[in-house]
């Protein structure tokens, strides 16, 4: 063999390998370590040449299987049909060339298309059968597996709220369907809930996902679906079999059937006359994806009528009749420049990287966080590596990996967290056991600034108008030395600003003043008391009902009393009390809140009630429990007045424990804490 060839070979060879490494890390093992960018990057280079040298293709190259083997643990469970992969484009080109096969190979042209976003997320499929009272029941819910031998996860899946768990007949009658029938579609991890479970993780010390899509593989991977419930999982359904085969004649028919079935059926599609109409859909998705609640990684394309998805069959594993656009990626490759420290609010010291510029997902990324020290550690980054980029959703752009083959080239340079606040000149320093560095000049003009911007921002006091500019100027001319001097502005102050007019100078009082009645929470939230987020500060206020009171219970002469009044609040530990306890004890603080409340803020809101039947009593769940879902179990027992806790100590009242209760029920008995069941919890509650 001529050693051009040989390389050639090589080349592919190891391609594979890697390929292979970080599809049993992804798939089998739920722990990937490239981002999905890169791995299909991988994919595409072996792609190529697998093209270019077809005689060099081998029946085990990865490139020749549709998905991952299924992990043992789960019952395997062969698919009623292949459960397909789609071929991509990833330009216009190659969506009208896709395009053009399609009405060749059906002889005309009046072809009408169905898109469809394409959810990033994990392929499911449900199947449904009749029950003993005639009614539709879901009977299995299976993952795709390798295509044709999937898991059967169907505890896991019914814990899914959009997953319909019986159909009546009479609702399949009207449209159209039999009793017997399987729905295929995308369980995805809205993005509300994943920052949510990455919040909890971060509290409970675990390592975090990466993006919904893993996060969810994980949820639906897991033995107890107690865990699957509590990470609000989402399913949309974009088919309909019947015996395994395509059932409507129209695909748009198929998913206005869905709909009508009480399935979810994402509402963005569209029916496109002609190649053109889709490439508006897919155009506009491409600017508006930001602003779905859940993560999307193209659009799908399908022929509507199904009759001639028969005619068009299928190239390898994929069918012919659809394709996936997929959009431009959303990490990308580039060095770093340099590394700066930026201040926050609450003094912390964050490493920013700056880049050379690279294009990711329609923007140009020059910056991108470092997180803190521990993190450039972990990455192993340094000012002159190549990395990669990642930027998801409205996140902050992040730098997720240092490229390996280019580690540390010449003339890099270590990164030092700098000993002086590079705003203030004020020391920095390291509290023990806590990642961040900080600033511990009280006044610090960067915390100032930056506590201002965040109560002015969106989700906070929603004053438009008052970003950095702004805030930048009204800092540096002392007009703003607190969040309540907001509330003190005059016309003629803001129109002696550098690019004030009178109209803009109005436009920024109408605003203060209509953040004055802005609820309570939003009112918390802006303190900026650490730990005090926003679903915490929605807490409070719906525990305490008023600033007031909230105020009492953080300030009881009694510490204790106090620490234990502001732990009976929902998710409040006591880290979080400690927090809010130290806030109000402050009389610079107290001062601030009293100036606010002149100001006109909203201080009052509404109590959510509460029963007292387990006031002052923490419970710890463990196991499964067979009446409830864990959700469940914790939300009757808080609406009692009780807490739950993740974790069993001395001052835990009852460890409830289900079936296959593990270590937390050795702890109990370790420390002697009351151990009940099921039935006990409900006499407890009463009902
Ligand atoms: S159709 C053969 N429709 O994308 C038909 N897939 O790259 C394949 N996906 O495995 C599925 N949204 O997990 C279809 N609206 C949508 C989709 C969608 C997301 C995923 C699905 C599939 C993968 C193919």
């Amino acid at each position: 063999m001529p050693s051009a060839a040989q390389d050639v070979q090589r080349k592919m060879e190891s391609l594979r390998e890697k390929i292979r490494h970080h599809e049993r890390l992804y798939y089998v093992l739920d722990r990937p370590a490239i981002s999905d960018a890169e791995f299909d990057r991988l994919m595409r280079q072996l792609k190529q040449l697998e093209a270019e040298h077809p005689d060099l293709v081998t029946p085990d190259s990865p490139s020749q299987r549709v998905g991952g083997k299924p992990r043992e643990g789960f019952v395997k469970v062969p698919h009623s049909s292949p459960m397909l992969s789609l071929d991509n484009a990833y330009n216009e080109q190659e969506l009208r060339d896709w395009e053009r096969r399609v009405r060749e190979l059906a002889g005309h042209s009046d072809i009408e298309y169905v898109c469809e976003l394409k959810l990033d997320g994990l392929s499911m499929a449900l199947r449904y059968a009749r029950d003993e009272h005639g009614k539709s029941k879901i009977v299995l819910g299976i993952t795709r597996g390798d295509g044709s031998v999937g898991e059967d996860v169907t505890p896991n899946v019914k814990t899914i709220r959009s997953v319909p768990l019986s159909i009546a007949a009479a609702t399949l009658k009207k449209a159209g369907l039999p009793q017997e029938f399987e729905v295929r579609g995308e369980v995805v991890m809205p993005l509300k809930a994943f920052e949510r479970m990455n919040e909890e993780r971060e509290r409970q010390g675990l390592a975090k996902f990466a993006n919904p899509r893993n996060a969810g593989a994980g949820a639906i991977r897991v033995l107890d679906s107690n865990i699957t419930a509590e990470r609000r999982l989402d399913f949309y359904s974009y088919f309909l079999l019947v015996e395994g085969r395509t059932f409507l004649d129209r695909q748009a028919a198929a998913l206005e059937a869905l709909s009508t079935t009480g399935f979810k059926v994402n509402p963005n599609w569209r029916l496109a006359k002609n190649i053109e109409e889709v490439w508006r859909f897919i155009s506009s998705w491409e600017q508006k994806r930001d602003s779905l609640g859940y993560e999307i990684d193209g659009v799908v394309i399908k022929v509507n009528d199904t009759r001639l998805w028969r005619e068009l069959g299928f190239t390898g594993k994929a069918p012919r009749w659809a394709i996936a656009y997929k959009y431009a990626a959303r990490s990308g490759l580039t060095q770093i420049e340099d590394i700066q420290v930026q201040v926050g609010r609450t003094g912390k010291l964050t490493p920013v990287a700056h880049l050379r510029p690279v294009p990711i997902g329609g923007t140009t990324v020059s910056r991108a966080t470092l997180h803190n020290l521990d993190e450039i550690e972990r990455l192993g980054a340094r000012i002159g590596d190549w990395v990669t980029v990642e930027r998801g959703g409205d996140v902050i752009p992040k730098v997720v990996s240092v490229v390996e083959d280019k580690d540390h080239p010449r003339g890099t340079k270590r990164f030092h967290m700098p000993e002086r606040c590079p705003e203030c000149g004020g020391h920095v320093v390291r509290v023990e056991g806590e990642a961040d560095h900080r600033c511990v000049n009280a006044n610090c003009p960067a915390k100032l600034r930056e506590s201002i911007l965040h109560f002015a921002s969106r989700s906070v006091m929603n004053i438009e108008g008052l970003g950095d500019a702004l805030v930048n100027q009204l800092c540096n001319r002392g007009l703003v030395k607190n969040v309540a001097d907001i509330y003190r502005l005059t016309k003629p102050q803001l129109m002696d600003l550098e690019r004030m007019g009178d109209k803009s100078a109005q436009n920024v009082l109408d605003e203060i003043e209509a953040s004055k009645a802005l609820p309570l929470e939003r009112v918390i939230y802006g303190l900026g008391i650490r730990f005090v987020g926003e679903r915490t500060a929605q807490f409070l206020a719906e525990h305490f009902g008023s600033m007031d009171d909230l105020i009492e219970a953080a300030t009881l002469k009694d510490e204790a009393a106090s620490i234990a009044k502001l732990e009976e609040v929902e998710e409040v530990g006591p880290r979080i009390a400690q927090s809010i306890r130290e806030f109000f004890e402050e009389p610079r603080n107290r001062k601030l809140v009293e100036d606010l409340r002149k100001a006109g803020l909203t201080f009052k809101g509404r109590k959510k009630e509460r029963g007292t039947k387990l006031a002052g009593q923490t419970f710890v769940l463990t196991g499964t429990l067979a009446n409830y879902s864990r959700e469940q179990a914790k939300k009757l027992i808080e609406e009692a007045g009780g807490r739950v806790s993740g974790s069993v100590s001395k001052k835990t009242g009852y460890v409830v424990a289900g079936a296959d209760s593990g270590s937390k029920l050795d702890k109990a008995r370790e420390l002697a804490v009351k151990v009940i069941g099921e039935k006990e919890l409900t006499d407890l509650l009463g009902n």
